[in-house]
């Protein structure tokens, strides 16, 4: 697959070079973007970084900002008794629970405990989203409206199998990559850019044998769609939608 980094405008040059240099992906200039599926491009432009996906000969934006309109609608006022993942992690009981969100993705689970007030350590092995998460997370901070909820995020980039043994929390919250590509993925723009960035998950299971050994709570995200291969019995389940937030204790 073509990954590439450009600009979008001269003057913004230097700054697409070193994040071409960090990620070790070419520079190229953006009249000279070859039009090819798929093909991921990292674009610098004014105020934020976003990423070019082009899938299906169409090409999508993705744009990871905790202050969207979808964002802030989710979580309008009186909104929190509502949310499955707060009720999965107990968070209306603990309000200043330490989390570690061992596969910190787009954010948005993240960002949704954070701004309930839990403290999160945010986990992400993948070079390009932990740079798209870096730059979401600056721009949160200059933004009045979600400033408390960032500042109660700390990034950290690596493999959260090796990471986990390292740091200290009450609960491990995990949202895998789905072990295998779905249909339904290509309906959905963010998971149709992680399917080819990233591919789908293999260690799951040794990802929460890890996780289940360093905290005393596990909270996974699980499509339900999928069945669950993890054998171990949970404590309780909580039903979405679309997804279960299954809940190991030890
Ligand atoms: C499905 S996404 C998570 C979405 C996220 N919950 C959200 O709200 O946006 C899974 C992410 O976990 C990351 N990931 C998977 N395994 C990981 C590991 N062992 N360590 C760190 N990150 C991991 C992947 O790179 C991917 O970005």
């Amino acid at each position: 697959m073509k990954k590439l980094v450009s600009y979008d405008t001269d003057d913004l040059q230097l700054q697409a070079k070193s994040l071409a240099k960090q990620l070790e992906w070419p520079l190229c200039n953006k009249e000279t973007i070859p039009d090819k599926n798929p093909n991921i491009v990292l674009m610098q432009e004014k105020d934020q970084l976003v990423a070019w996906h082009y899938c299906n000969k169409q090409k999508s934006v993705i744009a990871l900002d905790f202050n969207s309109p979808k964002m802030r609608h989710r979580l309008q006022q009186g909104k929190k008794h509502k949310e499955n993942i707060i009720k999965a992690i107990g968070l209306h009981k603990r309000p200043h629970l330490k989390v570690i969100d061992a596969t910190a993705g787009f954010g948005q689970d993240a960002y949704i405990m954070a701004h309930y007030g839990a403290k999160i350590t945010l986990i992400e092995q993948n070079p390009l989203m932990h740079i798209l998460l870096e730059d979401a997370l600056r721009r949160a901070q200059l933004n009045p409206q979600s400033q408390q909820a960032a500042s109660r995020i700390q990034l950290v980039h690596g493999d959260a199998k090796s990471l986990l043994r390292e740091l200290d929390a009450d609960l491990i919250y995990l949202d895998p990559m789905f072990p295998e590509k779905t249909k339904n993925a290509k309906s959905q723009k963010n998971s149709a850019f992680l399917q080819d960035l990233i591919g789908p998950g293999a260690e799951t299971n040794t990802l929460l044998d890890i996780a289940r050994e360093c905290a005393p709570t596990v909270v996974y995200k699980h499509p339900l769609r999928a069945a669950l291969s993890y054998k171990v019995e949970p404590h309780h389940i909580i039903k979405g939608p679309k997804h279960a937030f299954v809940v190991y204790q030890n």
